[in-house]
């Protein structure tokens, strides 16, 4: 469900025709729908009314401060990674209690700035990441609140880059190791035993992966409460999956009623980490047709935003919807959708059937909202684009377009080659 809908055959954001934004600010460009945000959000946050719980925004998904704003005024909180992404939170207004910082390399440097800011917890990833939480606890006097994310071994049946809890990824504990971690640690009077997280992958279109991996983590969570361990939040992570072409994903309301039903009797705070099913569909990439080409076996349609701008497409062979901003019906061909970064890899869509463009039109990639521009780079040496946020007629530059001067700025030539 989002806001990008046309109205006689030109596409619109809200209630501003997309050409208008593209006559302020050029192309590529990304544009979010705010009224979507809003939505999206509300409809999450509510299917989980009837038991204490708070969401946690996942910040990686999309890191724009008018976002964290946005987003922050609903009541969200905020599911972060890095010191960049506490700072953003902090400065968007999202308050500290409402932060939970996850992710297997944090430094000392970021856990200090993240304790002194006073944020929820720590969902930490290893046993060496918890004694040193607890030694820099312990220098600054202050009492760390953690959780301990398990390793829930469950497959979550998603593209092999986006699945997190399987034993050969990377992230988390063992769960069989889990217990005697929280015993060990429980001599360090400056380590506090809040939680118990978990993540198992990201855009899931099927609910079993959470229900086996909820199961997993209420039967661990008991035992450590019947070991003494007062625990108040259990963190299930994010994941819940959109639909960028023929999925179906659960909804909110389904995926909330299936969690609620594993958790029912349990006494604890949820705690949510939507990303992608918050900001995903709210957003798009416009860019522009440069050139069209045919060779005996293909055509190819050029256009101005590259895998630098968006990257999921190379990445991960995602599929997005890609649709002209003015319907002119005429005809169809099958086209590769193409940008002007040098690598075969630099393309938005392959043998895909789209109205016919000519040099000049415009196309909206869609779904672009989640993992679009924060994934975005200066590959090739490409200033990255603008993001607009609109709010019903109503444009927002919320980030400026790089300009040349900006790809330099931070290098320097050493005076012996001047
Ligand atoms: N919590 C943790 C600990 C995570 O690692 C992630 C995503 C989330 C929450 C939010 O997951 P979501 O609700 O958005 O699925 N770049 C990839 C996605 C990477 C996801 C990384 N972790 C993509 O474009 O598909």
């Amino acid at each position: 469900m989002h806001y990008f809908l046309y109205h006689a055959g030109e596409l619109y954001c809200e209630e501003v025709p997309v050409l208008k934004i593209i006559e302020k600010f050029g192309t590529p460009l990304y544009i979010y729908s705010g009224k979507t945000i809003r939505r999206h959000f509300r409809v999450f946050d509510s299917a989980f009314a009837e038991i204490k719980h708070l969401t946690c925004y996942s910040v990686k998904a999309n890191s724009n401060l008018a976002i964290l704003a946005l987003l922050g005024r609903e009541g969200a909180g905020a599911d972060i990674v890095s010191g960049g992404e506490l700072y953003r939170a902090l400065k968007a207004g999202i308050p500290p209690h409402k932060i939970v910082f996850s992710g297997v390399g944090k430094t000392e440097e970021e856990i200090e700035l993240a304790l002194r800011a006073g944020i929820l917890m720590f969902n930490v990833e290893s046993l060496e990441e918890l004694a040193l939480l607890g030694e820099i606890a312990k220098k600054l006097k202050i009492k760390a609140p953690f959780a301990l994310r398990a390793n829930p071994n469950v497959d979550p049946k998603t593209h092999p880059y986006i699945s997190t809890g399987l034993r050969k990824n990377k992230f988390g504990i063992p769960e069989e190791e889990i217990l005697s971690a929280y015993i060990k640690f429980s001599e360090n009077p400056y380590l506090e035993p809040l939680g118990l997280d978990a993540h198992i992958g990201s855009q899931l279109t099927t609910l079993s992966p959470f229900v086996d991996a909820v199961k997993r983590l209420r039967m661990l969570y008991e035992d450590l409460l019947s070991h003494g361990f007062s625990l108040k939040y259990l963190d299930v992570g994010g994941g819940l999956g959109i639909p960028y072409d023929q999925e179906e994903p659960p909804l909110p309301e389904e995926y909330s009623s299936a969690l609620i039903r594993e958790l029912k009797g349990l006494e604890t705070t949820l705690i949510l980490e939507p990303g992608r099913v918050i900001v995903g569909n709210a957003g798009i990439l416009v860019t522009k047709v440069l050139y069209t080409k045919s060779n005996r076996e293909k055509n190819f349609v050029i256009v101005d935003a590259g895998m630098n701008d968006f990257i999921r497409p190379s990445l991960y062979q995602a599929y997005h919807k890609i649709i002209p901003v003015l319907d002119r019906d005429e005809g169809q061909i099958v086209a590769d959708i193409v940008g002007p970064v040098c690598e075969s890899g630099d393309f938005f869509a392959k043998d895909r059937k789209i109205p016919r463009v000519r040099r000049g039109d415009y196309l909206a990639i869609m779904g672009a909202g989640a993992y679009g521009f924060v994934m975005s780079s200066n590959y090739n040496s490409r200033p990255r684009p603008p993001e607009v946020l609109v709010e019903g007629d109503q444009i927002y530059l919320i980030r400026r377009r790089e300009d040349i001067a900006d790809l330099v700025a931070l290098e320097e030539i050493p005076p012996i080659y001047s």
